[in-house]
């Protein structure tokens, strides 16, 4: 890796203000492209975890007393510093993550935006004055910070899904303690140099890296800890939930999704088969957003398949250094299996394979860009969250059976939808039981917009105005015997 600035790939993880070295027997990450190992970080213990809730606690007690101008100026300059950085971030980020560089920039600007977007909103915490029932009393609603807040991170998005959990919290006055993936720290830990050089006071933000159950198991066990945001599996989420429920944290998680892209008979064709490369390939498949399954009219199935897989062909698989390549490769070994197996068992009973269909020459972990039609619900590859270059197409014959397909998932985050008919477009995008809906558009993702699912997909808006929303607490002051 050759970095403009050569500390922001530090072997440490940052406890309220002090850098802890990874010791010999630290955590080892990867690249998942050639296997080469890049470096360690610290497996942080309980108690270390439990000493950086308590500086978290002891620097939300003056954080909070800061001017949300003063909290925006600190996010403002992190912002700027991000920026400033982006080509040593991404090169971080795809060395540890494996997309390729260019979307890995990409992230960079999406994450930043979290922090430009927050800096913003820092100075528009508003109340209410209510009017009170009796004439002696005065009623105001109050914003304050919920507190000390924990987010546990995945490695899909190594950088974005940090800023837009640590964005609003610091935006809000909550000082937040991180844990971000196992195979992602680096990210991560660069991103946390240029926060403690944009200025945030030590506690304000930790980031622990090493083992979720050690690290989790403490974040939830704390009292002081107020709130936990996640992203990550709904299995895990279902988990974290339960265990929350002791100490009663606020909680916002953003779970598995299983996406349907539904492109309708009157869909302009080529305008569908774009938005699917978007929001299908988008890091190699390896988003919770992206079109998991699509459903697709028997009117224009032919016509949709046979240019989809024409713009299959023409993806590049590779290395994330190789300016040629469009896609990367899965994260590891449990994900390249899972895919496969998926795949095998589909054509196993009966789908048909129009492109790919098998583990890409590229390195271990690298998979072919897939198409496969006539899948049917029998396949395992039609309910499960692919999390890979794979592309599933069902058929339908009208728009109730492609809505009662669509909505037939325990999960509820993004859905995708293709037509002409304005009629259709409204009624479709309130018949979708989801909290994200793409008409027209496979290309969802934004820091101005609520981000976040339903049903089994999870709870609690990212981005946008809502975002903030989530890390503040109200509260109501009565004032009584006003002569
Ligand atoms: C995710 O996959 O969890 C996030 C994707 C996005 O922000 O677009």
């Amino acid at each position: 890796m050759k970095l403009s600035r050569p500390d922001l790939f530090r072997e440490a993880a940052y406890l309220a203000g002090r850098w802890v070295p990874a010791g010999s027997e630290g955590l080892a990450v990867h690249n998942p492209s050639t296997g080469e190992l890049l470096g360690y970080v610290p497996y942080i213990s309980a108690a270390e975890t439990q000493e950086a809730i308590a500086k978290a606690d002891s620097a939300f007690q003056s954080y909070k007393r800061l001017t949300g101008k003063e909290r925006a100026s600190l996010l403002r300059r992190w912002y700027e510093l991000m920026i400033e950085h982006r080509e040593d971030l991404a090169i971080i980020m795809t060395a540890e993550q494996g997309k390729p560089l260019a979307e890995a920039r990409g992230e960079i600007d999406y994450a930043a935006a979290y922090l430009e977007w927050f800096a913003e909103e820092a100075k528009r915490v508003y109340g209410d004055t209510l009017l009170a029932p009796k004439s002696t009393q005065r009623i105001s609603v109050i914003k304050q910070p919920v507190g000390v807040c924990a987010a546990i991170t995945p490695w899909n998005f190594p950088s974005a899904m940090i800023t837009r959990k640590v964005g609003p919290a610091l935006a809000a006055g909550c000082t937040v303690v991180l844990k971000p993936a196992q195979q992602t720290p680096f990210s991560a830990i660069a991103l946390c140099v240029l926060a403690e050089e944009a200025g945030f006071p030590p506690g304000t933000i930790s980031v622990l890296t090493g083992k979720a159950a050690e690290i989790g198991s403490e974040m939830l066990a704390s009292s002081r800890v107020r709130k936990l945001s996640f992203t990550g599996s709904t299995p895990v989420g279902k988990k974290l939930m339960a265990a929350a429920a002791d100490t009663v944290k606020k909680l916002s998680l953003e779970l598995g999704g299983n996406a349907p892209f539904i492109v309708f008979g009157d869909a302009d064709i080529d305008a569908a088969v774009a938005g699917a490369m978007t929001s299908k390939f988008r890091n190699a498949g390896q988003t919770c957003v992206c079109a998991n399954r699509f459903l697709v009219h028997n009117d224009c199935h032919e016509e949709f398949v046979s240019k989809l897989a024409a713009a299959v062909a023409n993806l590049s698989t590779g290395d994330g250094f190789d300016p040629q390549s469009t896609i990367g490769p899965l994260i590891d070994e449990k994900a390249i299996e899972k895919v496969s197996s998926l795949v095998d068992e589909a054509r196993e009973k009966g789908a048909q394979v129009r492109h790919g269909g098998h583990p890409h020459s590229a390195g271990k972990l690298f998979y072919t860009p897939t198409v496969l039609t006539e899948v049917t619900p029998e396949m395992s590859i039609f309910h499960e969250e692919i999390f890979g270059p794979v592309v599933i197409v069902q058929r339908f014959s009208d728009d109730a059976e492609a809505v009662r397909i669509a909505n037939d998932t325990p999960y509820g985050l993004a859905a995708y939808f293709y037509t002409r008919n304005l009629n259709r477009a409204l009624r479709v995008s309130e018949e979708l039981e989801f909290g994200i809906v793409g008409i027209n558009e496979g290309a969802i993702s934004t820091e101005v917009a609520p981000f976040g699912g339903v049903k089994e997909s999870g709870f609690g808006k990212e981005g946008s105005k809502y975002g903030l929303e989530e890390y503040l607490e109200k509260k109501y002051v009565c004032i009584g015997n006003v002569n």
